[in-house]
């Protein structure tokens, strides 16, 4: 098994992110910092990621989670700030499935399971998201029609999104975006590209699934069903 399989297997990251990992030195192999991408494990072998031995999970889980604000997106932080793993009641160890920012609340998915986590973060499989924004100011049916259509959000023009106002009052507007991409602050890049910064941002829907009714900081399993759905889309 190549040693980004191995990583992913053992539920600390996906593979794409193992690479990184490798890359920055963290990955030891019987003792040794790993400096080759491509390392096939060998029997007998004993690995290290942070200095902490790992092995290959069999048991695969799936979290939903509604991440409150103030949580990073990820299974440590430097500066110490906490992160979104604290909040699932699990032994297995388990990793965020792309990335909510350290203020947007709602549904983040959270898994041991490194081959679902590599499908949901290929461009090529973006599942829709949809995510209730509080945005400054009164933002016009006009403006709503240039986010539906594209905007530039630097370097990167943005596919066609469904954009519906909600209600308004003198000085913020609720509007629901469902994107199809997933670049960097991608939601409040757009709104920002039409004069309307992002005041409070929570996802509430991934491809079919949704946050529903689940509290802020709760987290529940994925229905076996939900799991099929995500591995089949
Ligand atoms: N878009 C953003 O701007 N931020 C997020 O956290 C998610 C999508």
């Amino acid at each position: 098994m190549r040693i980004n399989q191995y990583i992913a297997a053992s539920g600390v990251c996906s593979r794409r992110k193992a690479d990184e990992i490798i890359e920055e030195g963290r990955v030891r192999v019987n003792g040794s910092v790993l400096d080759v991408l491509g390392y096939h494990v060998q029997e007998g072998d004993v690995i290290e990621v942070d200095g902490v031995r790992i092995e290959p999970e069999t048991k695969k889980v799936y979290y939903l989670l509604n991440k409150p604000m103030g949580y990073v997106t990820s299974t440590a932080d430097k500066e110490g700030r906490p992160v979104v793993t604290e909040l699932v009641p699990d032994d297995v160890r388990v990793f965020p499935v792309g990335r909510l920012d350290f203020n947007t609340t709602g549904l983040l998915i959270l898994t041991n399971d490194g081959d679902l986590a590599n499908k949901l973060m290929h461009p090529s499989g973006e599942f829709d998201k949809k995510y209730l924004v509080r945005a400054a100011g009164i933002v016009t049916r006009k403006e709503a029609e240039i986010l539906s259509k594209g905007v530039d959000i630097g370097g990167f023009v943005t596919g066609p999104a469904e954009v519906y106002l909600i209600k308004h009052d003198r000085n913020s507007t609720i509007a629901e975006i469902t994107i199809h991409e997933g670049k960097n602050r991608q939601v409040r890049r757009m709104f920002e590209a039409i004069g309307h910064p992002v005041q409070e941002l929570c996802r509430t829907g991934l491809g079919n699934l949704t946050i529903g009714k689940l509290a802020i900081g709760q987290c529940r399993k994925l229905s076996p069903a939900e799991v099929e759905y995500l591995k089949r889309v």
